[in-house]
């Protein structure tokens, strides 16, 4: 690695994010941790400097265009066009009919995890094209290729791998690569929280998935690095499953022969 790169994580309070944010500290980045929640993104800025890591909070508001702007621009200003962006910062959606469900519950997740990506992603993707490098790296979901009763969710992670598309060959040209991750049923806080609430079925979970099991945060990490490194110098555009073989399984145990 060149002397010391950043990478920028939004959502790196919990989950995901968290474990992108621990993993590009402990490979030698200097991480710049952003969140909406200040309290726990700090406290693990924290922790990751008591480990003698090289690592900074920021609070940001993804929702707010402005906000974003000004973070960016605070950002680069201190460290220089990223290395890496990760947008992992979102919010997630019970299920709910597409009759039920209050516009204003879909246009809230529509601002964050749509908009919000794309403000994150122009502001340092502006820096990332001058510079003529930058990888970006976009978070989907099975629900990018499956249908979903997270109606507003399952809208914007199919919409996610559409500006994954684009931005990847707008900027392709300029040096950025941009691809996204589409993160199974991933066992972080927020998801065991709702296993707990009974919004979703963990045994369900397990016996659709071909390793039949939880994907762990870190994996999701893993897949990360993997993109954004030197490794993945010629992958941009993709949206990458990291699902344990969710998505392979459920139409393959439609069959009655299937083994058990
Ligand atoms: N956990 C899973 O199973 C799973 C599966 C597929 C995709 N994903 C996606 O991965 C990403 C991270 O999810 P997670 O499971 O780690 O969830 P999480 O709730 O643990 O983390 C999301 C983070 O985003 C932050 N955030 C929310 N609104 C924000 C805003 N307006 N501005 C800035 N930050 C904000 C939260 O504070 C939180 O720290 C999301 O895009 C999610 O849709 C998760």
């Amino acid at each position: 690695m060149p002397d010391k790169e950043t990478v920028v994580v939004t959502g790196a309070a919990s989950g995901i994010g968290e474990a992108c944010a621990l993993r590009f500290a402990r490979d030698g980045y200097c991480v710049v941790l952003a969140d909406v929640n200040a309290a726990g993104g700090a406290r693990i800025a924290d922790e990751l400097r008591d480990e003698k890591l090289d690592a900074h909070f920021r609070q940001v508001d993804l929702s707010s265009e402005e906000n974003v702007s000004a973070f960016a621009a605070a950002v680069i200003a201190e460290h220089g066009a990223p290395h890496a962006l990760v947008n992992a910062g979102g919010i997630l959606q019970n299920a709910v009919r597409v009759l039920d469900m209050e516009i204003a519950e879909f246009d809230r997740l529509f601002q964050i995890n749509v908009r919000g990506t794309l403000l994150a992603s122009r502001a340092f993707g502006a820096a990332m094209c001058e510079a003529g490098r930058g990888s970006i790296i976009n978070l989907c979901s099975l629900t990018t290729f499956r249908s979903s009763a997270q109606v507003a969710y399952t809208v914007g992670k199919s919409g996610l791998r559409g500006l994954t598309e684009s931005m990847a060959a707008e900027w392709g040209p300029r040096g950025v690569r941009v691809n996204a991750v589409a993160p199974g049923y991933t066992l972080t806080q927020a998801m065991q929280a709702r296993i707990d609430s009974g919004q979703r079925d963990p045994d369900a979970v397990i016996e659709r998935s071909a390793l039949r099991r939880f994907v762990k945060p870190s994996e999701v990490a893993d897949a990360i690095s993997f993109l954004c490194s030197n490794d993945a110098a010629a992958i941009t555009g993709v949206t990458l499953p990291i699902d344990c073989g969710w998505l392979v399984t459920t139409a393959y145990q439609a069959y009655a022969s299937q083994p058990q």
